[in-house]
């Protein structure tokens, strides 16, 4: 199986390998050790996504056990990645080409992600500040609550160029709205495309169900209108029907659909992502980071995709536009 391995990745051509060179050598930081961060500290080092992940947490011994806990499976799953777990020592994440900030708290059972504002707001501000004295060329993905705000405060008190912050929720969004819609049709996810853009918000996505496909059939022609409500519907509170079950907020797809876009920044991708990331004129707002689709590459998200939406779709928009807007005033 391993010389079988080896023997395939050698035949590939010379770009996957200079790709594979460069991304051993990467260094990743997941600040925040709880279900989401280490999820997607675990997903990234089983991708080999980087030669380093650091896991910092503020409490004593979490990112410590739990990175030894991923070391321990190296052998099992087959790669060559050392995860580090620190409690606070930025030092230790010196150097990073990409941060994932997961810090904060998450929801409980009948909490709006709305609700985390006022006690992540802090806690993210200066984790941002901590993480660039020690990487500040570092791309930075925002996973923590609620998404929107967090990503625009991130990039407010960072003063980063806009392309270096990238909220991480539309892939989360979109990964559901597939899930939901591969189960409608009865077909694998695999086989199903669709997109969801707007805030990372029970009321403030937006499912595209005009732009769902099945291998290239619009969803539409193949599920009634009622299923494809009902897929978009399901789509929204995704998030909150798992919180209900859980206790407590989910943490595998949240943790893969993080890895899955720093893949795409740490391997110079270009694969297009719906992300929250700052508009200034496209889809006619301004001011505000919101999940659009975005081309993502080693330097961050690097072109919003116009999409050709329709009357309602841009009213859906401008309405979740306005919510998120309201939203980040919370923070004065
Ligand atoms: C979710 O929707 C944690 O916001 C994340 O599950």
């Amino acid at each position: 199986m391993q010389m079988y391995k080896k023997l395939s990745k050698s035949k590939k051509n010379s770009t996957f390998v200079v790709q594979l060179k460069k991304t051993k050598m990467s260094k990743i930081t997941v600040v925040g050790a709880g279900n989401v961060g280490a999820t997607c500290a675990n997903v990234m080092a089983q991708k080999e996504l980087a030669a380093e992940i650091v896991l910092l947490d503020i409490k004593e011994g979490v990112s410590e056990g739990k990175a030894l806990d991923m070391m321990q499976t190296a052998t099992l799953c087959d790669f060559d990645t050392r995860i580090k777990g620190v409690t606070n020592d930025y030092a230790a994440t010196a150097h990073s080409d990409v941060v994932v900030v997961t810090s904060g708290v998450p929801r409980k059972p009948g909490m709006t992600r709305e609700e985390l504002i006022g006690t992540n707001a802090g806690i993210v501000k200066s984790v941002v500040e901590n993480v660039l004295k020690h990487s500040p060329e570092a791309v930075i993905v925002m996973i923590s609550n609620p998404m929107d705000t967090m990503t625009y405060l991130a990039l407010k008190t960072s003063k980063l160029p806009k392309h270096r912050i990238i909220g991480m929720g539309g892939m989360l969004d979109s990964a559901r709205f597939k899930c939901y819609l591969s189960q409608a049709l009865q077909a694998p996810a695999s086989d199903v495309e669709g997109i969801v853009i707007g805030g990372h918000g029970d009321a403030t996505m937006i499912p595209l169900t005009r732009f769902a496909t099945y291998k290239g059939v619009a969803a539409s022609a193949l599920l009634d209108t009622d299923t494809l409500n009902k897929v978009a519907a399901n789509t929204m509170v995704g998030g909150a029907t798992l919180t209900k079950m859980l206790g407590t907020s989910a943490w595998y797809a949240p943790g893969a659909a993080g890895a899955m876009l720093v893949e795409a920044i740490i391997r110079d991708q270009k694969k297009m992502f719906p992300c929250c990331v700052l508009l200034e004129g496209e889809y006619g707002e301004t001011g505000i980071c919101i999940g659009v689709p975005v081309v993502v590459g080693k330097n961050g998200w690097e072109t919003i995709v116009q999409y050709d939406l329709n009357a309602d779709e841009q009213a859906a928009f401008k309405k979740s536009a306005g919510a998120v807007r309201s939203m980040n005033n919370a923070l004065n």
